[in-house]
Order: structure tokens, then sequence, then C-alpha cells
């Protein structure tokens, strides 16, 4: 084991997201609604060395598993990421995020006169595009800061 390794320590049970794109950390924490008031404990490395992406961000936390519109969400910011799940310190699953062709829930439409946004009851979902996301209610395209629309 490195240097490198050991910069933030193991975990017993929980979710490790590893190789997300450095300075994304913040971001993939707001994808999982973590803000740190509900008392969740969390590790983050930001702009670790990492051979594959020259710096990287991980993500450590504990005692949670991600939901599959966290994954499809993730996978937008982070599509080299890897999630790792931690049961009695072992990595007991490796999962690589996949590029979904639709997300829901999550990311909120820029359009302020879309259903999705005026009523509650209906979950906002966007298709998948090369280089962005469309609301599947209004058509409107979201391209640039995704992270900007991420419902809080
Ligand atoms: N990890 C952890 N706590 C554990 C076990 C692993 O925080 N009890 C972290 C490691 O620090 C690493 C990630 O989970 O960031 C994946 O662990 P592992 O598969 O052992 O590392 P690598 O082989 O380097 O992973 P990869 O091949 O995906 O790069
Ligand atoms: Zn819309």
């Amino acid at each position: 084991m490195t240097d490198r390794e050991l910069r933030v320590s193991k975990i017993e049970n929980g979710t490790v997201i590893d190789h997300i794109p450095g300075g994304q950390a913040l971001n993939v924490l707001a994808i999982l609604g973590i803000d740190g008031t509900s008392g969740e404990v969390v590790s983050i490395g930001m702009n670790v060395p990492s051979d594959r992406l020259g710096r990287k961000d991980v993500v450590k936390v504990e005692d949670r598993e991600l939901s599959q519109s966290e994954l499809d969400v993730l996978s937008l910011i982070a599509p080299a990421a890897t999630i790792n799940i931690i049961r009695g310190y072992e990595v007991a699953e490796k999962h690589l995020v996949e590029r979904p062709t639709e997300v829901s829930g999550i990311l909120q439409c820029s359009n302020h006169n879309c259903i999705s946004v005026d009523d509650e009851p209906i979950t906002p979902r966007f298709e998948v595009l090369d280089d962005g996301v469309r609301c599947v209610y209004c058509d409107t395209i979201i391209r640039d800061d995704l992270p900007a629309h991420i419902l809080v």
C-alpha cells in the first residue's frame, strides 16, 4: 500500500465512489443529497494523484448504498467513476457507472413554466443526449453546468 492510498482511511461499511474527475466531489455530494446536516459520516479526497486521471476525487459514505437514480445522474458528471460497496472492510462489490438513456429525479428543469417545476407531484425526467439532457415534458435542453440543476 502506498502513502497515497492512506490519505483517506478505509471504511468498515458503505460506499466508496472512486475515480471522480478532480474537483467534482462536492457535486457528487449534492447528487446524493448530502450536506452534512443529517449526520452522515463522509470522507472526501480532492485532487488526489491518480495514474488514470491525473487528479481524481474520492467520496466515501459510511453505512449507505446508492439508488439507481443517484447512480444515473452521477454517471453524467463522473463517467469513469467506480462504485465500491464495502462490507466488513472488504470490497464486496465493484461496479462501473453506466450512462443511462434517461434520468429521473435529482435534476430540475430550467424552464420555470415546465409542468415538472410547477407541479410538485411530477418527477422531473430527462432524456440523456451526447452533450446534455432534454426534459421529456417541455424539451428544454440543459447542456452546461448540470450541477447547477441538482434539486436541493
Ligand atoms: N476502500 C475503503 N475502505 C475499504 C476498502 C477499500 O475506503 N475497507 C477504498 C480504497 O481506498 C479505494 C477503493 O475503496 O479507494 C477501492 O478499493 P480497492 O478495490 O482495494 O482499490 P483499487 O484496487 O485501487 O481499486 P481500482 O482497481 O478500482 O482502482
Ligand atoms: Zn421541462
